[in-house]
């Protein structure tokens, strides 16, 4: 007995966990500003690193998912917002599974490309007359785009080997850095038609194949960055998927695992505040004031996390009293809206006067003023298991990309015949002009800022990248770990590591 009791007290003497060992207490309270993916997975992140003692709070002036949404139509959901995810989003497909949700793999469709007077790219339901057009279009161009998003995808994957060893950056340029060296940073410097162009791929490619997938995935033509465009690319890829039941699914339980609380409100200001202590040092703490239903409240919180876009016309928070001050830096969001009609589609607006000659459930487009929309594909709802099975095309639920609302008149030209309409009108994702500049990710000592890195690319997967670099860092900021913070040539000391 006695000795028993002597290895529990020096068990309880003894540091819980070997290694580095926390010299200060843990935080009280955080704030996630923001319960869209990149606020939910912040609060995941951080009470993975924070530890059970850390109350989280986060704090939604709208819905929990922000971006990834549902609109209902005629019964089922359908994504309105954030909807396809790349194979190789780890984050995303580790939440997935932690969560216990279904994937649900995107239908295949055959797709069409529409200049505004013709469709330059007809695609088959065999592969090899599909291969045989592309090599005849394009040469050798798809093929030699294939492995030019590859090349950059590989570096991008070693974001997840730096954050599984618990390595955290202080700005997105540092991050990127770390993952592509310059030829990253350059990425952001030019756009994705300048790079392809010097790349050696043709105009016509450019112009008929890359811009039709900048314009579905960002609302934007080649003028994007080329690091957005190359994101954009990998986006049309195979294989993708979405989550069963809608995506937002992610972010509710991830809130959820993380034990915070949801307070609905939305966050007006944010200003610093100093609380003396009768022994040792004073609390540094930050009071954000919020509105709720029941009027104007608040409360102190020892880390802030702003996971919403900041600007006066999305999150419209004021920074009191800070000495600097923190800078207002220009961030611009570029509309996308989105239309479910179910209806028929007016074949002859897209030159086919034999509708039953007409096969296309996806139209992408190229750059032509005369378009007034984006894209449109035939989508099925977030409860349907996806899988086999061609969509039915009378009569089916089309979404379609546009730039503003479709007037009726509009309507009327895109589809013969139809009945219900429904529109969600975004501020969906920046509004893309290089030289880009990410805005910091660290506002002021406790304060850190996610959205930011949009600046590069707007992604759910950019928005948990952001959000377990937020959680690191504030870890490692706190507990002074500063050996975790920045480190260069992270790749090359990695690889002797196991
Ligand atoms: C139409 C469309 C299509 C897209 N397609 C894809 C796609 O196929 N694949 C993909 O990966 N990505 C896609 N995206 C991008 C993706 O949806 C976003 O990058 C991602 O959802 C951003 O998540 P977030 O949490 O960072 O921001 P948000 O989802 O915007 O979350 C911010 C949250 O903060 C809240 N908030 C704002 N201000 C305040 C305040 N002052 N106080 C309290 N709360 C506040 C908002 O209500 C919101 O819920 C698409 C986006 C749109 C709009
Ligand atoms: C990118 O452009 C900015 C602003 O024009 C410039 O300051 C920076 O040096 C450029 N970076 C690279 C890597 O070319
Ligand atoms: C707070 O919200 C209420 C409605 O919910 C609104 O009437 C009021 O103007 C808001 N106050 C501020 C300061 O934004
Ligand atoms: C943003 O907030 C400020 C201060 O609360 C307010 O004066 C301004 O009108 C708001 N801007 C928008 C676009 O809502
Ligand atoms: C269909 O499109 C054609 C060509 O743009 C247009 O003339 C016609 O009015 C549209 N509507 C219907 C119902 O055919």
């Amino acid at each position: 007995m006695p000795a028993l009791r002597l290895l529990l007290l020096l068990a309880a003497l003894c540091p819980p966990v070997p290694g580095r060992r926390p010299q200060r207490d843990a935080p009280g309270k955080i704030a996630v500003v923001g319960g869209g993916i990149g606020g939910a997975a912040a609060a995941y992140f951080l009470r993975q690193k924070f530890g059970r003692s850390v109350r989280l709070e986060v704090l939604e002036k709208a819905a929990v998912g922000g971006r990834l949404a549902t609109l209902e139509v005629e019964g089922a959901g359908y994504e309105a917002g954030g909807s396809v995810l790349h194979p190789l989003n780890l984050h995303m497909k580790h939440f997935v599974k932690e969560l216990g949700l279904s994937v649900a793999p995107a239908h295949g469709s055959l797709a069409g490309i529409y200049n505004g007077e013709e469709f330059v790219f007809e695609e088959s339901s065999w592969y090899i007359v599909n291969l045989l057009k592309l090599l005849w279009h394009y040469g050798l161009n798809p093929l030699r785009m294939y492995m030019w998003v590859e090349d950059i995808l590989d570096k991008f994957m070693r974001i997840y080997r730096y954050q599984t060893h618990d390595y955290a950056f202080s700005s997105n340029e540092r991050l990127l850095h770390a993952l592509g060296g310059n030829d990253f940073i350059r990425m952001l410097n030019q756009t994705i038609d300048e790079a392809m162009q010097k790349a050696g791929f043709s105009h016509k490619f450019i112009n008929e194949v890359v811009c039709p997938a900048m314009r579905v995935n960002y609302g934007q033509g080649v003028n994007i960055n080329s690091f957005v465009g190359a994101v954009s690319l990998a986006g049309v890829e195979s294989g993708l998927w979405s989550v069963k039941g809608g995506n937002k699914l992610v972010c509710t339980g991830l809130i959820y695992a993380s034990k915070a609380e949801v307070i609905p409100g939305t966050v007006l200001s944010i200003e610093p505040k100093i609380r003396p202590r009768p022994t040792g040092d004073p609390v540094k703490l930050y009071q954000v004031t919020y509105n709720t239903t029941s009027g104007l409240t608040g409360d102190t919180y020892d880390i802030v996390v702003i996971a919403a876009p900041l600007s006066r016309k999305m999150a419209n928070i004021t920074f009191k009293n800070f000495d600097p001050p923190v800078p207002d830096f220009p961030n611009p969001y570029h509309q996308t809206v989105t239309t479910f009609v179910h209806g028929r589609l007016n074949t002859s607006f897209f030159g086919y006067r034999d509708p039953s000659a007409f096969h296309f459930s996806a139209i992408f487009t190229t750059e032509n003023p005369k378009l007034f929309i984006n894209s449109l594909g035939v989508v099925s709802p977030v409860e349907d298991v996806g899988g086999e099975g061609k969509l039915p095309l009378q009569s089916a639920i089309w979404k379609v990309f546009s730039k503003e609302v479709l007037t009726k008149e509009q309507l009327n030209l895109l589809f013969s015949s139809y009945d219900s309409v429904k529109v969600k009108k975004w501020l969906a994702y920046p509004h893309y002009s290089p030289p880009e500049k990410c805005p910091p990710i660290i506002l002021h000592d406790k304060i850190y800022y996610l959205n930011g890195i949009e600046r590069a690319a707007s992604a759910m997967e950019m928005s948990a990248i952001a959000a377990k670099n937020v959680a690191l860092l504030a870890y490692h900021q706190w507990y002074g770990n500063t050996d975790r913070i920045d480190q260069e040539d992270l790749h090359e000391k990695l690889k002797t590591e196991l």
